[in-house]
């Protein structure tokens, strides 16, 4: 069956759907022996000779869908150009291309989703679907009612507001220092650091322990699961694309 040469091309396991359209425009990629750049061309992969770098693309491989306890000191990528440890260093055993969906910083830990479902990948981190997505934040002082609440109303970023956010203080430890628990609906840069550094309590350790439907204490930092058939479909239930102008799921609960 024909379909856009980035899909095959992710369907495959060899790049993201956006990797692969920088590996078409690069060109890099050939159909039966002629370089394509063109983004929207299609193709059969049972039929025609699709290749990158000259080597062969095969059909579409299996789904991996691992979810992975990061811990502190590795980099959410595949490769880095510091060769720091990254994520991928972390999944021993593990063939297919998989790749994160999203992004942690190097310091934070907790749950990272890797797969090599592009589908899938792509409407988890398409802004508009908003899969919820919960931290720990473990930070300097202690945070009043009145702090929370502008975590919670939103937070100029770049001239723009975040969503609004679930926002709790989980309890105030010795020291001077709190724990938040807060559940966000966008993926922004260094998103949750920068909220708190805005209301003057700066973060001084960072865990997500909620992705969507996907929660679970018990792996160990480091240490990795494949994901159930069940938590695969509350996966595409959570990150089905809404109806444009609706506004993104918001549960209030504090
Ligand atoms: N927000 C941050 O500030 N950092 C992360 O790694 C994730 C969310």
């Amino acid at each position: 069956m024909q379909a856009r040469l980035q899909k095959i091309l992710s369907q495959a396991g060899v790049a993201s759907r956006r990797a692969a359209e920088k590996l078409i425009a690069d060109g890099r990629v050939t159909v039966n022996g002629v370089t394509v750049r063109e983004m929207g061309t299609k193709a059969d992969p049972a039929l025609d000779d699709i290749r990158v770098d000259g080597r062969r693309v095969k059909g579409p491989e299996r789904h991996r869908y691992i979810l992975l306890n990061k811990p502190a000191g590795y980099v959410t990528t595949r490769s880095d150009p510091q060769r720091r440890p990254t994520v991928i260093d972390l999944l021993r055993g593990v063939r297919e291309y998989v790749y994160p969906v999203g992004r942690l910083d190097y310091d934070t830990e907790g749950l990272l989703l890797l797969t090599n479902d592009g589908d899938l990948a792509a409407r988890l981190t398409h802004p508009r679907h908003g899969v919820e997505r919960t931290y720990e934040a473990r930070v300097a002082g202690i945070p009043d009612e009145d702090d929370l609440e502008r975590l919670r109303r939103g937070i100029p970023l770049d001239g723009r507001r975040t969503l609004p956010a679930d926002v709790v203080l989980v309890y105030p430890r010795r020291g001077g220092e709190s724990v938040l628990r807060l559940t966000i609906r966008e993926g922004r840069k260094r998103q949750v650091r920068r909220m708190c550094e805005a209301v003057g309590h700066p973060v001084r350790a960072l865990r997500r322990v909620r992705i969507g439907p996907l929660e679970d204490r018990t792996i160990e930092p480091g240490q990795w699961r494949e994901l159930t058939a069940q938590e695969v479909a509350a996966l595409r239930r959570a990150s089905r694309p809404r109806p444009a102008g609706a506004s993104p799921r918001v549960e209030r609960s504090r």
